[in-house]
């Protein structure tokens, strides 16, 4: 392997599985991954998602797609095993599923708590153990899960506190398992998206343009973030070219965090 120039950031002959890629930052980080030369698996719990992979495959990329429940760990297993036996080996997994729920603390009922930690959490936990198998016996792969400025911050004015919480775990998740597999090959990753031009936010500019403009003056560049703009940093973390790097939370917020 060469240790220097642009070839270190390709992932030809790689087979990548995205969760949550039928919409949004998931399609995006799909596409690049196969304009980056992998063959991707898009997965997600809306059966929506044949018709993206359909789409890049139209593209010329090479995808696959398979439904399925994150929350479901048994599903999650069999995944794992279906997308193996078909495509002999899993080298990359995104961990990118997830949910926010806005809603005052004092009004978080149980089942709304458990809503978001099942996914956002034990989701990410069990996909990852799931597809980690068969890359720690291969003794390579890579691994990035999504987390989110409110896994190191509290944005405003909306109040999130499961959200806040879970996305600070997966980005801790991520630390440990870096450290736990480091020496068996397997690189563990966390990238952490600022506010993203997806639909779901263009909502609230619809609905509620006064949080947005918050959200906007609160972003150093002023401005969302474009999907490929997260979509490329896990690119790169899934690649050769981030050889050296494990266990660490990648900010992609335009300075958000740090402003
Ligand atoms: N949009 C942002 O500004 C932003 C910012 C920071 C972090 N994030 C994180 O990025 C990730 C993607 O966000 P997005 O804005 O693209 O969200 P999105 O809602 O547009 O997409 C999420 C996808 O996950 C799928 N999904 C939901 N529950 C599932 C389940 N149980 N099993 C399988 N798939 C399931 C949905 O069907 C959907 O396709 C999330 O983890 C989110 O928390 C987003």
């Amino acid at each position: 392997m060469a240790y220097l120039g642009t070839d270190l950031y390709r992932l030809d002959g790689r087979v990548a599985v995205v969760t949550g890629a039928a919409r949004g930052i998931g399609e995006t980080i799909a596409r690049q991954l196969g304009a980056l030369g992998a063959t991707v698996v898009l997965t997600d719990l809306n059966p929506d998602v044949e018709a993206t992979a359909r789409r890049l495959c139209d593209e010329g990329l090479r995808a696959d797609w398979l439904a399925f429940d994150v929350t479901d760990v048994a599903a999650v297993q069999a995944a794992s095993e279906t997308i193996l036996a078909k495509h002999g080996r899993v080298d990359a997994l995104v961990a990118n599923a997830g949910i926010s729920l806005e809603r005052n603390a004092i009004e978080h009922t149980q089942e709304d708590w458990r809503r978001v930690m099942s996914l956002n959490l034990d989701a990410v936990f069990f996909t990852t153990q799931a597809f980690a198998k068969p890359m720690l016996a291969q003794g390579n792969g890579a691994i990035v899960l999504i987390s989110s400025i409110s896994g190191v911050g509290i944005s405003k004015p909306e109040r999130h506190v499961s959200y806040d919480v879970s996305k600070a775990g997966v980005a801790h998740m991520a630390r440990s398992l870096g450290v736990e597999w480091a020496k068996r090959g397997v690189r563990v990753n966390a990238v952490g998206p600022g506010y993203t031009d997806t639909e779901m936010l263009a909502d609230v500019g619809r609905s509620r343009p006064e949080v947005m403009q918050a959200w906007l003056s609160d972003i150093p560049t002023g401005r969302m973030l474009r999907r490929e703009e997260i979509a490329s940093v896990v690119g790169f973390l899934l690649s050769d070219a981030a050889s050296g790097v494990t266990g660490h939370l990648m900010m992609a917020d335009h300075g958000y965090s740090v402003g």
